[in-house]
């Protein structure tokens, strides 16, 4: 038997986890509170089918869709990130800065490729986004969890972590937090920004989530308080476009990006060239804001329908999160409850969501009466009758 390489042992545990929510997604038949994904009836399907047509008829358009594109992607779509999605958020951006990537997860596994070295420190949430730290651990980062409260990750015990582990990175999903729901406040945020540059640490903002806002007021980015360039934004189309079309972009310093770029082009050449430019024009019609007001109506009436039922169905002493935007409630049933074991139950019942216990990289059960619930994707009725057949194996647990 020809032995696996080191880092397929290291990161098995967060590897189990993330193709769970994959697994529980195959089956048309189960209501899946369990991954993140748009609703179907926000993917815009009929402006891109005549996007696509026109762009793909023009004799110059056409076949440059269809060829090799620039690593760092298409200025077109560099523009419009630039333009439409990070100045109105207070951040100046240079396109020449952006490199667009196969979708917001690619952000990671390249910054690993540029900085990580088995064994560096990484400074990650408690809890946190679980795909990350898949990736995390692949490069044989060891992850440290900081403690987090209702206001995000608080800024003194990461200082007092990067005093102690020296980290390269410290990870962030501001926003609306996977699997939280959380928001990180102004104040916090401006004071990441300023830890990463008194101590020379990559802040590795991760914010697929900030434009899917259905109440509460703005906050800029932490990249909006960035002084020295430590401060590195990592998003994503997939959560306000199409996951499918996977494309995601980063911003960093001239410098960062040109590393990269040998990165990218070591690692797939280039991000897909049809797509990005279907994407750019999508944006240039100005069918965003319109698409984003619609989206975050109905994810706000289908968060409430989730809160809802969590309050009136789930036992008494259970506590959830209300999130301001974004696809996530964050459940913690009454100590006793195991919400793996409850996961293993929903699953013959044709439910499904994310056990928190996954999130946690401390490990040792932490989390295990913790849920992550997602409702982006699922009409009313049918997170009615999810929830109820979580509440009927919850009772029987209690
Ligand atoms: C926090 C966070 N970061 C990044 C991503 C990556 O998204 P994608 O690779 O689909 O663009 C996600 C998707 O769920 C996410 O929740």
């Amino acid at each position: 038997m020809i032995p696996y390489a080191k880092r397929i042992q290291e990161m098995a545990c967060a590897a189990e986890v993330v193709s769970g929510f994959f697994k529980a997604n195959a089956d048309p038949e189960t209501i899946n509170f369990g991954i993140g994904s748009p609703a179907k009836e926000t993917l815009p399907r009929e402006q891109l089918r005549q996007i696509a047509n026109e762009l793909l008829s023009d004799p110059v358009t056409g076949p440059r869709m269809l060829s090799y594109g620039a690593p760092q992607g298409e200025r077109e779509l560099r523009e419009v990130v630039a333009e439409v999605l990070l100045r109105p958020k207070g951040v100046e951006a240079d396109p020449d800065n952006i490199m667009i990537v196969n979708g917001g997860i690619e952000t990671m596994n390249l910054l690993c490729q540029l900085f990580i070295e088995p064994g560096d420190a990484i400074i990650v949430e408690s809890p946190t986004f679980v795909h990350s730290v898949e990736i995390f651990e692949m490069f044989q980062a060891k992850c440290i969890p900081v403690e987090t409260d209702d206001d995000g990750i608080c800024p003194d015990a990461v200082e007092e972590a990067i005093k102690r582990y020296r980290p390269k990175f410290v990870y962030v999903v501001p926003t609306f937090h996977n699997p939280s729901g959380r928001t990180l406040t102004l104040e916090r945020r401006k004071r990441l920004a300023e830890l990463g540059s008194r101590y020379d640490v990559v802040i590795l903002e991760d914010d697929p989530y900030r434009d899917l806002r259905f109440s509460g007021e703005e906050i800029p980015p932490i990249k909006a308080f960035d002084k020295t360039g430590n401060t590195i934004l990592a998003n994503s189309f997939s959560k306000i476009f199409s996951p499918g079309a996977r494309l995601g972009y980063v911003l960093a310093t001239p410098e960062i990006i040109e590393k990269l770029f040998d990165i990218k082009v070591a690692t797939n050449s280039q991000t897909n060239t049809t797509l990005q430019l279907i994407c750019a024009e999508y944006f240039k019609r100005g069918y965003f804001a319109e698409h984003l007001e619609k989206t975050r109506a109905l994810y706000r009436s289908r968060c409430q329908v989730m809160m809802e039922c969590v309050d009136k169905l789930f036992p008494a002493g259970t506590k959830r999160t209300t999130p301001e935007g974004g696809l996530f409630v964050w459940v913690t049933l009454p100590e006793g409850y195991d919400a793996t074991e409850l996961l293993k139950k929903a699953a013959q019942h044709k439910v499904s969501f994310a056990a928190g216990e996954g999130f946690f990289v401390e490990g040792g059960g932490m989390g295990k009466n913790c849920m992550r619930l997602t409702y982006g994707a699922i009409p009313e009725e049918k997170i009615r009758i999810g929830m109820e057949r979580l509440a009927a194996l919850l009772a029987e647990q209690g």
